[in-house]
């Protein structure tokens, strides 16, 4: 049974960990939709972590580019085919939450869906979403951060459309509502695993302080140099979690 790992913005960083891996660009998945977006390698990686079978997903396709909600979780889907039974969802977010900072890794508590759509339309799919993210899993990510001198906090994670970044008005609004994170990917697969039985534990890079937070303007540039730089720790994290899974 292998864990999957879906890696986001700018944080590729874990696609070389896997012993023996072996990469399939999606491009050779029938079906599968390219990404087009910089940062974002697009190939799917077998390999093990410490004796434990691991697929990445190094890259991801979003609601913004123009793909359908059944088109952004083609991956998750592809990962059950597989037996995937644990996926871990990471993200590059925006911090609403005043205690963040640039650079910190949150754990994704719970999700609302802004983005207007959701995976399983077209079906009567009335799944329950009172657990998305599994306390299991996010127990065990704690304990395995505490043994690497990591503290990681909680926090819900507001799914936007995008592309562009909200406005200060947005992010005020997003933190009335019980946002701590915002960011445009996620939901849908997070929906989507669950869906399909199986356990998502969600992990944000906070990569910059939302809009209006600070007095300086976004940029993807931003997103991307965070995530370089967080891109080590988070690495080894993946890698802890996953050996504290098999
Ligand atoms: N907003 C939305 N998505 C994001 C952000 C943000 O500030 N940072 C990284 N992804």
């Amino acid at each position: 049974m292998s864990i999957a790992v879906v890696l986001g913005s700018g944080l590729g960083g874990f696609a070389d960990t896997p012993e023996e891996g072996r990469a399939t660009p999606y491009s050779e998945i029938p079906g599968w939709p390219a990404s087009k977006v910089i940062g974002h390698a697009g190939k799917l990686i077998e390999g093990r972590v410490g004796g434990q079978d691991v697929i990445v997903l190094a890259g991801r396709s979003h609601l913004y580019e123009g793909y359908t909600a059944q088109q952004v979780t083609f991956g998750i889907r592809e990962l059950a085919k597989r037996g995937v039974k644990q996926v871990i969802l990471t993200n590059a977010a925006g911090g609403i939450n005043t205690s963040y900072h640039a650079g910190e890794l949150v754990l994704i508590s719970d999700h609302i869906n802004l983005q207007n759509t959701n995976p399983l339309v077209g079906g009567g799919n009335f799944i329950d979403m009172s657990e998305a993210y599994s306390l299991r899993l996010r127990d065990i990510a704690r304990a395995v951060a505490a043994g690497m001198g990591l503290v990681l906090k909680e926090g819900v994670y507001a799914g936007l459309l995008g592309p562009s970044f909200e406005t200060p008005a947005e992010i005020r609004y997003l933190r009335a509502i019980g946002a701590d994170l915002v960011g445009m990917s996620t939901v849908m697969e997070t929906i989507a695993a669950n869906h399909l039985g199986m356990e998502v534990l969600g992990i944000s890079c906070v990569t910059n302080m939302a809009a209006g937070v600070l007095p300086q303007k976004l940029t993807h540039a931003e997103v991307l140099e965070t995530g370089e730089r967080v891109k080590g720790t988070l690495t080894t994290l993946l890698g802890n979690i996953v050996r504290a899974l098999s």
